[in-house]
C-alpha cells in the first residue's frame, strides 16, 4: 500500500435487505467523483443489491428518476449520468485478466464518477485513497448478511457520522 493510504475497518451485521438498502444510501450520500468501492462475497452475497439501492439513492437526492438498474453481468458496465456524478456499475466475474479489465476504462471512469466495482478480484492492483471495500459474507440467517468495510483515507473523515461506520 503506498505512503498516505491508511485503512480501518468496520464490519456489521445487516439483519436483511432494508439494512443493506440503508448502508448503501448513507455511503451513497457521502460518496464523491474519484472514489471507488469495491464489492466483493460470494453469488447472491448482496453486491448487486446494495449498488442499485446505491444508486437510486443517489439518484432521489438528484432529483434524477433512475428507473432499473440491471445487474451488468452480461453487459459488464452500466453507467448512469446523474447532475453530479456519473455512476459506473461493473461486473466483472465474466473477465479473466486485469489487462481485459482495465479495458472497461475504470481509470477513465474514475475522473469525473464514482465506481461501484462487483468482483473486484479481476482488478489490477489500485490503491487509491478514494477506495472503500465492501466484503459480504452470508450471516447465519436467510436474510443476514455481514459486512467488512475497509475504509480508505479519503473516508476517514466523511464516514464520522454514519451509522454503520
Ligand atoms: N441482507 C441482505 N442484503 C442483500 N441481499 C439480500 C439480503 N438478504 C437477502 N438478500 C437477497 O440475496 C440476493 C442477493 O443477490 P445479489 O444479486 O445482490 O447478489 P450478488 O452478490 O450481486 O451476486 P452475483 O455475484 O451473482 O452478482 C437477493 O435475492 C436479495 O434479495
Ligand atoms: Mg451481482
Amino acid at each position: 500500500m503506498p505512503a498516505g493510504v491508511t485503512r480501518s475497518d468496520t464490519e456489521v451485521l445487516l439483519k436483511g435487505v432494508s439494512d443493506t438498502e440503508r448502508l448503501a444510501s448513507q455511503i451513497s450520500d457521502a460518496a464523491r467523483v474519484g472514489d471507488l468501492l469495491c464489492l466483493s462475497g460470494d453469488l447472491g452475497a448482496g453486491k448487486t443489491t446494495f449498488a442499485r439501492a446505491f444508486i437510486w439513492a443517489r439518484g432521489q437526492r438528484a432529483g434524477v428518476e433512475v428507473g432499473e438498474v440491471p445487474s451488468p453481468t452480461f453487459t459488464l458496465a452500466q453507467v448512469y449520468e446523474l447532475p453530479d456524478a456519473s455512476i459506473w456499475h461493473f461486473d466483472l466475474f465474466r473477465l479473466e485478466s486485469a489487462e481485459e479489465t482495465m479495458e472497461l476504462g475504470i481509470w477513465d471512469a474514475l475522473q469525473d464518477g464514482i465506481c461501484l466495482v462487483e468482483w473486484p478480484d479481476r482488478l489490477p492492483q489500485i490503491e487509491i485513497a478514494a477506495r472503500l471495500d465492501l466484503s459480504f459474507e452470508f450471516g447465519d440467517l436467510q436474510d443476514e448478511r455481514r459486512v467488512r468495510m475497509a475504509w480508505g483515507e479519503d473516508w476517514q473523515e466523511r464516514r464520522v457520522g454514519l451509522e454503520y461506520s
